[in-house]
């Protein structure tokens, strides 16, 4: 028989505090039909001061770990995707791990931003084609919040904080992830960034007095690049799968901003305008979680037949970029 790597089980944490477009005009010279028109978004939720994201992370991980009837005690290994670790050491993978009660699995973070979740995926599926593990949790969460610059209209109406888990298995029924497309172009690392806190500019009261432990983003060029990169990801991505446009029954892209989403869709004749998956208007951009609320709300929702299929795809800080082809059993 074939081997397989399948989601058997998906969950999604979202805080409880909403962040409207109305709150953000009182904190920046913005307004809700600016922020609606250029992003469709209407709010967003933020994290309680002493929530992070290994708490939002393992409130996601146990409601997948629920949904694949799967304990904590036969979990692997752990990767987290988060751009908004706890700290820089510790992982908030161990963090995590702890809080779930898997100590028998390894346990790390990888770093893709937005693309995070869709690069954890490929290395889970990696890790059971192989055989070397027979279950991977992948929680992807973000604490946006904490990097966001509440005085830059430019950035602060976009992200929201939020997190998503896949129990990702060999064995049990589940989405079969059927072909992960990934890409990376370090040379336009420079358009989105957070400069500050690193080994190159380390904390200090210069880089904060200079606002660089915040996101800084060339949205402009990032949106270009966002709409290019995902497009030619998706069909990459269904090429090497040998699957047609029409075959796809969702269509799941990363919550950056609508215009992006409407852009991609227009790519997608084939695809029913219905078929897109939104959250974006009221979760905002989660990063590397955006995908995976996306799905978890989706599968909730709606019933997907097996033999559909589902596209995820992913943009972010890197630049990375990914597609995602599952397929239902
Ligand atoms: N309210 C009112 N006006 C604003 C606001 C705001 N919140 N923000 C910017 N403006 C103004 C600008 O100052 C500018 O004014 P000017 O013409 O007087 O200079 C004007 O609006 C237009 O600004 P643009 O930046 O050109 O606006 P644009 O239509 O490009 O929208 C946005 C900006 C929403 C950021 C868009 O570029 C975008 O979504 N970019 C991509 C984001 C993305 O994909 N991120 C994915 C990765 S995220 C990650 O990895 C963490």
């Amino acid at each position: 028989m074939i081997k397989k790597a399948k989601i058997t089980g998906t969950g999604s944490y979202l805080p409880e505090r909403v962040l409207t477009n109305q709150d953000l005009e009182k904190m920046v010279d913005t307004t809700d039909e600016w922020i609606v028109s250029r992003t469709g978004m209407k709010e967003r939720r933020i994290a309680r001061p002493d929530e992070f994201s290994s708490h939002m992370g393992a409130a996601a991980a146990l409601k997948a770990l629920a949904a694949a009837h799967l304990d904590a005690s036969q979990v692997d290994f752990i990767l987290v995707a988060t751009l908004t670790p706890d700290c820089p050491i510790p992982s908030t993978a161990c963090l995590i791990q702890k809080m779930i009660g898997a100590p028998q699995a390894g346990a790390v973070d990888i770093s893709a931003a937005c693309t995070g979740g869709l690069y954890a995926l490929s290395l889970a599926r990696a890790l059971i084609l192989s055989g070397t593990y027979k279950n991977v949790l992948v929680i992807c969460s973000e604490k946006l919040s904490s990097f966001t610059d509440y005085t830059d209209r430019s950035t602060c109406v976009l992200f929201g904080d939020g997190a998503s888990a896949y129990v990702v298995s060999s064995e049990g029924r589940g989405l079969a992830i059927e072909q992960i497309q990934l890409g990376a172009d370090g040379e336009q690392a420079e358009l989105l960034v957070i400069p500050g806190g690193g080994c190159r500019q380390p904390t200090s009261a210069v880089t904060i007095e200079n606002r660089l432990h915040f996101i800084k983003m060339s949205g402009n060029e990032v949106f270009k690049h966002a709409v290019r990169r995902m497009e030619a990801a998706c069909k990459e991505c269904l090429d090497a799968a040998d699957c047609k446009e029409e075959e796809i029954s969702w269509l799941i892209p990363h919550q950056a901003n609508v215009r992006i989403i409407d852009a991609i869709a227009k790519r997608f004749p084939h695809l029913p305008g219905d078929r897109i998956y939104k959250t974006v208007h009221k979760y905002g951009n989660t990063s590397a979680s955006s995908c995976g609320i996306a799905l978890d709300e989706l599968l909730k929702t709606h019933t997907v037949h097996p033999g559909e299929k589902i596209l995820l795809t992913a943009f972010g800080s890197g630049l990375t970029w990914g597609a995602a082809l599952l397929r239902a059993e």
